[in-house]
């Protein structure tokens, strides 16, 4: 019988788990750990994140606050906010939505993030830290599937995994978590020879590609277990329909354990986030 990973559950107990903290956070502080979000433009994915990444926030008790700025805004008008809200000692977490409009450097905007607000861990000096095995801030989306794998692998030392997909926001960071967790870790991508014999090969695979429904059941060896990142609206039959980059219904019969999508990784980033938020507070109040 092949494990599905329940994401919402598992999501739940971080989130559960967080909310606790934030009560003991609160009481010795004084104040709710804050986090701010900036959306700038109409992206209509980038909206429902972060309508749901606020909506989770004010779930669990952090005070959320939302900066929504225009598509055509100025690289300076951004810098100004991010300095503001470096300044603000009531905010412990910045995330600012990506992917930016195409005439925003997002480079220059992610270092311009405090590193000791930078809930998301995209900062160079945290994706350093993380390379390092020293991270304190870890990347969400990894995290959540770190947490996952944990669930299936209590120990995950020596396992053969394979990530596809070099990402900055999943594929780097997931292939260093994995490689700290004493996996032998390859990264695949588009330029890569013979994806499939090298993914044949995995105990464990983790889909962050992008492309719905890419992985199939020849790419997964019978036992592996699969940890789907993608999200991909697709139509199928006159619907709309979202999928993985993994062909759930060809390789879940194959797979020992994998995630579904919707209701996987999925709402495990969005717990993380509030995991990254309380611990970016504690690690700053402790410090006044
Ligand atoms: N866009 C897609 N994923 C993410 C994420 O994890 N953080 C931010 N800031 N933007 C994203």
């Amino acid at each position: 019988m092949t494990v599905l990973i329940n994401g919402k559950l598992i999501s739940q107990q971080v989130v559960d788990k967080t909310a606790e903290e934030v009560v003991t956070f609160v009481e010795r502080f004084g104040i709710a750990p804050g986090l701010a979000v900036v959306l700038v433009g109409e992206d209509p994915a980038s909206q429902v994140y972060v309508r749901n990444k606020v909506k989770r926030a004010e779930e669990v008790g952090i005070r959320s606050l939302e900066y929504k700025l225009p598509a055509d805004s100025s690289q300076e008008t951004l810098n100004d906010l991010i300095q503001t809200l470096n300044a603000d000692p009531s905010v412990h977490g910045i995330l600012v939505q990506l992917p930016l409009p195409k005439h925003l450097n997002e480079e220059e905007v992610l270092l311009a993030i405090d590193p000791a607000k930078d809930v998301d861990g995209f900062h160079p000096l945290n994706v350093g830290a993380l390379a390092c095995g020293e991270a304190s801030l870890v990347p969400c989306t990894p995290m959540g599937c770190m947490i996952m794998l944990e669930h299936v692998h209590p120990d995950l030392s020596g396992k053969q995994a394979v990530v596809i997909g070099r990402s900055n926001i999943v594929g780097k960071p997931m292939a260093a978590l994995l490689l700290q967790a004493n996996c032998t870790v390859t990264i695949v991508h588009s330029r890569t020879k013979d994806i499939e014999s090298i993914c044949s090969q995995a105990d464990i695979v983790v889909a962050a590609i992008g492309r719905p429904e890419m992985v199939k059941a020849s790419w997964i060896k019978p036992g592996a277990t699969v940890i789907d990142v993608g999200i991909n609206a697709i139509e199928r039959d006159g619907k709309r329909k979202l999928v993985g980059d993994v062909d759930f219904a060809d390789v879940e019969p194959v797979a020992s354990a994998i995630t579904p999508v919707p209701g996987g990784v999925g709402p495990m980033t969005i717990a993380c986030l509030m995991k990254n938020t309380v611990q970016a507070a504690l690690n700053q109040e402790l410090k006044r």
